[in-house]
């Protein structure tokens, strides 16, 4: 796992006690991608969702949107800034792209520390923006990763984004890193995934997610083949940012966007939950044993999850989702006046946003034990 080391005691209230070592204080700055290469199954609702919830249980928290479409960024910074663009113009050094570009266009400076936007309304949330011109930098670190030709030249490419983050986990003395990743697999994603600690894979039960995760078994076998091969590679090692020795280890599943009926997904539903779960358990979850991608099943146990591995079951937000849009908040975070409704509707919806707070609750507890076991054995 990836160590950082501080001057100061930091003890974060969500996270528990960090081994020390010598004279120094240790303290881990967990990284998680939410990646699943399927579009539209709320991995960028989910990464603000758990991000906000770690926040709030006391943690400091980057988002960083690795997505060019930028719909992280749009989500938070919202109706602020009526064109995103005008942020970039007043921010113009301030997001991932211009972050990482000492590396990818050959600058005489190295790679420094973002300043991320602080999330208004909730303590302790930043965000690292993204950029829609990330993806121009795929092409060159699709090269790099190839680990062939002219190697030499682009050596710097395959960790820039690992130091990146961390010396803005640095900055920041954050606990968690969130990353929401595009819906592909770009030599980016590939990057973003192999270097973070931990994933998550949010779906939605249909068809498409369960074949997503039937070809996510391959495809993470291909990425975890290549940075081994990345990581003993000399050239690598030496460069100005040294690719990482990380073995990401999977956390789970989560299953939203679903129709409740009397409390349950409906029918419909309820099939491609059930499909989703069993193409976990059948065909991802033994390929990743045997990459050692996974925490251990004691660990998995003690926190009551299956083998479907399945964290979380997250129903519809309905009408909240476009009140949350509006308020740039959870919908778990929604307050009376902002649902504005009144009687029985408000009533409901606020009964919906408490059993949304407690799932989401629920959530993030299960995330960090999770961790919290994973780092103490
Ligand atoms: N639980 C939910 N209930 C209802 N709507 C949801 C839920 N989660 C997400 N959405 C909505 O579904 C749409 C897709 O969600 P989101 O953008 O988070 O997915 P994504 O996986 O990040 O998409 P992409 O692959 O394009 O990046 C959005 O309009 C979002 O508001
Ligand atoms: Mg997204």
């Amino acid at each position: 796992m990836q160590k950082r080391y501080v001057q100061t005691l930091y003890l974060s209230p969500g996270f528990g006690d960090y081994k020390k070592t010598d004279n120094e204080d240790e303290k881990m700055t967990i990284k998680i991608a939410l990646f699943n290469h399927k579009g539209g199954v709320s991995k960028t609702t989910t990464t603000f969702n758990i991000g906000w919830m770690l926040a709030e249980q006391g943690n400091k928290v980057i988002l960083v949107d690795a997505d060019p479409q930028c719909n992280l960024t749009g989500l938070i910074l919202g109706y602020k800034y009526v064109e995103l663009e005008d942020f970039y113009i007043n921010n113009h050094e301030n997001n991932l792209r211009d972050g990482l570009a000492p590396a990818f266009e050959s600058m005489p400076k190295l790679i420094e520390a973002v300043d991320c936007v602080e999330v208004e309304g909730r303590e302790g949330l930043l965000l690292l923006p993204g950029h829609i011109r990330l993806a121009e930098y795929d092409v060159t670190l699709g090269i790099a990763q190839e680990l062939t030709g002219s190697i030499q030249t682009l050596k710097n490419l395959p960790g820039s984004f690992n130091y990146l983050l961390d010396k803005t986990a640095d900055k920041y003395e954050a606990d968690f890193i969130l990353i929401d990743m595009s819906p592909s697999l770009s030599s980016i994603n590939q990057n973003l995934l192999m270097i973070s600690n931990y994933f998550l894979v949010p779906t939605s039960p249909d068809y498409y997610s369960v074949m997503a995760i039937d070809s996510l078994t391959t495809i993470l076998k291909k990425w975890n083949a290549w940075s081994k091969e990345a990581q003993k590679m000399n050239l690598l090692k030496e460069a100005d940012y040294p690719f990482p020795n990380i073995t990401p280890k999977f956390l789970g599943t989560l299953i939203q966007k679903y129709r409740l009926r009397a409390g349950e997904p409906s029918k419909g539903f309820q099939h491609w939950v059930d499909e989703i779960n069993n193409t976990v358990a059948r065909r991802l979850v033994p390929e990743l044993q045997s990459l050692k991608m996974m925490l251990s099943e004691e660990n998995y146990k003690n926190n009551s999850i299956t083998e479907d591995h399945c964290l979380a079951m997250i129903p519809d937000f309905n009408t909240l989702i476009a009140t949350s849009q509006e308020t740039q908040m959870p919908v778990f975070s929604l307050t009376d006046e902002q649902i504005k409704h009144s009687g029985t509707v408000l009533e409901k919806s606020l009964e919906n946003v408490d059993e949304f707070h407690r799932i989401f609750n629920e959530l993030a507890d299960k995330i960090n034990r999770l961790i919290e076991y994973d780092s103490s054995n």
